[in-house]
């Protein structure tokens, strides 16, 4: 990527979402859009405030969540020190921002597709439906931890069949483990798609249910990042041949047999 991708723009918004127990825990984040020529859903961007200054060196990563001529959103958990600070933006702050960055999740209009997201890994998915030419062939199944109004989901519900389950003690898992399970199958009996994007432990959930029925699946990965764009090596997984690949260039996206999660 070469550095006309890097980008200082400015905040836009920023709202809170949802009634999480902690006060910003989820929120969206509104900036304006760079001249870019255009993104794909699963491609991410990586953000700086300016304010960090020298005080934390890298930037964040966040998959890209909706957009439009004039502005790019970003859904996102504060989790760490980074996010906690990004969640404290004001509009009007300046942000460096570099991206599109990664591949983006296969489109095929006319094969029903299953969207399978773990908690904030909805994200790439709101954009995933925006863009798609033919919705009516989407499914979304979304397994949270947190209240549902913390998640775009209802917005989503308006436009694809969609199915959630709330993870709020361990026999929860099972339910949910098994649900995957019936759904991979069911997209695997009839030629489906199956996209899935959230923790680590759900996409190894999506990679084992895949290869036992054979359906044609992809993963992003979120795997820490320092760098964005291949230089630093900090991202790097094996892929199905056991060659190491950097996640942020090769990926976020992979399918799933060929990847080592
Ligand atoms: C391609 C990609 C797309 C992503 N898209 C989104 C998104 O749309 N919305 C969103 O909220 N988050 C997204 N993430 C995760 C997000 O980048 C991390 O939550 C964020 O970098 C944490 O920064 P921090 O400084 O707050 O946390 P830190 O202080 O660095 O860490 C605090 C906690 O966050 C965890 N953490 C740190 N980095 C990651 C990571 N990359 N993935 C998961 N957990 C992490 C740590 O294990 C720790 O528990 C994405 C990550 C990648 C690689
Ligand atoms: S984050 Fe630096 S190489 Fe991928």
């Amino acid at each position: 990527m070469s550095l006309r991708n890097c980008r200082t723009v400015k905040v836009l918004n920023v709202s809170p979402i949802g009634q999480s127990k902690t006060a910003g825990e989820f929120f969206e984040l509104t900036l304006e859009r760079p001249d870019w020529g255009g993104w794909k859903p699963g491609q991410f961007v990586m953000i700086r405030p300016t304010a960090w200054d020298l005080d934390m060196v890298w930037g964040r990563p966040f998959s890209i969540c909706s957009g439009d001529d004039a502005s790019v959103t970003l859904f996102i958990q504060a989790v760490g020190r980074g996010t906690r600070r990004i969640a404290a933006l004001e509009p009007g702050d300046k942000v460096s921002m570099w991206g599109p960055l990664g591949n983006s999740f296969a489109v095929e209009p006319d094969t029903p597709t299953l969207l399978l997201a773990g908690g904030i890994g909805i994200a790439p998915f709101r954009g995933y439906v925006e863009q798609h030419p033919h919705p009516e062939n989407l499914s979304l199944f979304l397994a949270h931890r947190l209240p549902l109004d913390c998640y775009p989901f209802e917005l989503m519900s308006r436009t694809v069949p969609s199915r959630c389950m709330l993870e709020a003690k361990p026999s929860d898992l099972d339910c949910i483990i098994e649900t995957m399970r019936g759904l991979i199958e069911e997209f695997a009996g009839k030629g489906g798609l199956v996209l899935s994007c959230g923790p680590t432990p759900f996409m190894r959930t999506v990679q084992r249910f895949a290869k036992e029925y054979g359906a044609r699946a992809q993963v992003s990965l979120e795997n820490r990042m320092a760098c964005g764009v291949g230089a630093c090596l900090g991202c790097v997984i094996k892929d199905g041949e056991g060659h190491h690949v950097q996640v942020c260039t090769r990926g976020p996206v992979f399918w799933a047999d060929q990847v080592e999660i």
